[in-house]
């Protein structure tokens, strides 16, 4: 091999490695804006709608979960919540709406108008008073057809829900609301 092949040789492998760093750089500057475009919708959808699995509830108990950075109490009621929730007049309410968001307007807060099924056996709420935003403790309401069974009651300022989730008695002004919430199948529960 003379001197001059050598160089060539040489200078062919470099040219070689330079084209692929090139192409390697290229490929890289292509990729990242998609990922970067992406990542905030992957996010935002994440956040934004989450399904719940239910299975495992049991009748008089609530699942709580963390959904939007708030928490969510979805609950099963028994036959007795449901029937004291049915029996209360609107009339009677300190806040007569039923702050349902799946139901556009200001409709009346009967218990049909918050529960997610027809028999009312599942409640769907926001677990943050509306008085100062604390989390209300569940089975701990006083206005029940037995007495501490069922309802909701927030310590920090003595504010007490029925088993419909609605202001009874206290400084909080309104209903505990109802999200955007729908049965995904009988065993799920997809919020927003
Ligand atoms: S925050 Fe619930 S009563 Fe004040």
């Amino acid at each position: 091999m003379s001197h001059a092949d050598e160089h060539e040789g040489t200078r062919r492998d470099f040219l070689y490695y330079a084209t692929a760093g090139a192409g390697a750089v290229t490929a890289g500057a292509a990729i990242w804006p998609l990922v970067n475009q992406m990542n905030p919708s992957a996010d935002v959808q994440a956040l934004s709608s989450i399904r719940v699995d239910i299975s495992g509830v049991e009748e008089g108990t609530q699942l709580t979960v963390k959904w939007l950075g708030k928490p969510v109490f979805i609950r099963r009621r028994t036959a007795i919540e449901i029937e004291d929730a049915r029996s209360v007049e609107v009339s009677d309410l300190p806040d007569g709406i039923a702050r349902n968001e799946n139901i556009e307007g200001d409709v009346p807060a009967t218990d049909e108008n918050r529960t997610l099924d027809e028999n009312g056996e599942w409640l769907v709420q926001m677990g943050v008073c509306t008085h100062l935003g604390c989390v209300p403790l569940g089975n701990a309401g006083d206005f029940t057809a037995e007495g501490d069974v069922g309802g909701w009651f927030c310590p920090c300022h003595g504010s007490h829900y029925d088993t419909a989730g609605r202001i009874r008695k206290g400084p909080a002004p309104e209903n505990l609301p109802v999200p955007v919430a729908e049965f995904v199948d009988e065993s799920t529960i997809k919020l927003g």
